[in-house]
């Protein structure tokens, strides 16, 4: 069994650079790796990484790339240098961007994980559709992940709604991520369908993303563990 650790994903979701390495200290050991997100990307930039990356920690890049595959190739490869294990492209690019960004990745030395971000949770069946996209979002979530898969990506960022259609096409050939987690009995918050740590292994997760119910617990750390102990009793009894 790998271990549980390994697949829980802390999301840095703190103000400033002090926090996120506060953050970082009282985790490692715990948890398989720290989520830096755009914001604090755009506040602390490359430094951050560098410093989480000298700690021996492992990075999860979330920055959504999504330009020409020119423009791509040249991000991936910055973000290789930072020496990052997971970087997230947006499916929407097209083939063109996310080969260009395989391609990219497989040079460097040591590749990170590109995964690809299909449509957005926070998008509603009537944004899709003014986005001029017919049918359900759940299709176009699959035809952009098959599009990815077919452009050299093996990772996919999805919601718990998502997951079982996905784990279901791609039976383990993509790994999934997937935020919106809860641990039992805490609080929802602005999530609007969450699922356990067990519930989304068990239902194909290779990844879980947690960020609040870990960074704003009493004890940042027994959360971490406690999350841990859910995954390894659904990795020890898959469904
Ligand atoms: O605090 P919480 O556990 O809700 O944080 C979840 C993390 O996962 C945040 O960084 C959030 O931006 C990210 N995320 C998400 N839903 C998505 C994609 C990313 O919650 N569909």
């Amino acid at each position: 069994m790998n271990d549980p650790r390994s697949s829980l994903i802390v999301a840095l979701d703190v103000p400033d650079r002090a926090a996120a390495i506060q953050a970082v200290d009282r985790l490692a050991g715990h948890v398989g790796f720290f989520k830096v997100g755009l914001e604090i990307f755009t506040r602390e930039g490359p430094p951050l990484v560098e410093q989480i990356r000298k700690r021996g920690e492992n990075v999860f890049l979330d920055l959504k790339l999504h330009d020409i595959p020119n423009t791509v190739r040249g991000a991936v490869r910055s973000a290789c240098r930072l020496g990052v294990q997971m970087l997230t492209v947006h499916a929407s690019g097209g083939p063109a961007m996310l080969e260009g960004a395989c391609e990219e990745a497989q040079s460097s030395s040591s590749p990170p994980l590109l995964l690809a971000v299909t449509a957005l949770t926070s998008l509603s069946p009537e944004d899709v559709r003014t986005l001029g996209i017919g049918g359900s979002i759940e299709d176009w979530v699959e035809k952009l992940a098959l599009m990815a898969y077919g452009s050299g990506i093996r990772g996919i960022v999805a919601s718990t709604k998502e997951l079982p259609m996905l784990h279901r096409k791609f039976q383990g050939e993509m790994k999934l991520v997937i935020p919106g987690i809860r641990p039992a009995g805490s609080a929802q918050q602005d999530q609007a369908r969450t699922a356990t740590p067990g519930e989304a292994i068990r239902s194909g997760a290779d990844f879980i993303v947690v960020g609040r119910p870990i960074l704003q617990a009493h004890d940042p750390a027994s959360a971490a563990d406690a999350i841990v102990a859910d995954i390894r009793q659904a990795l020890s009894k898959p469904a």
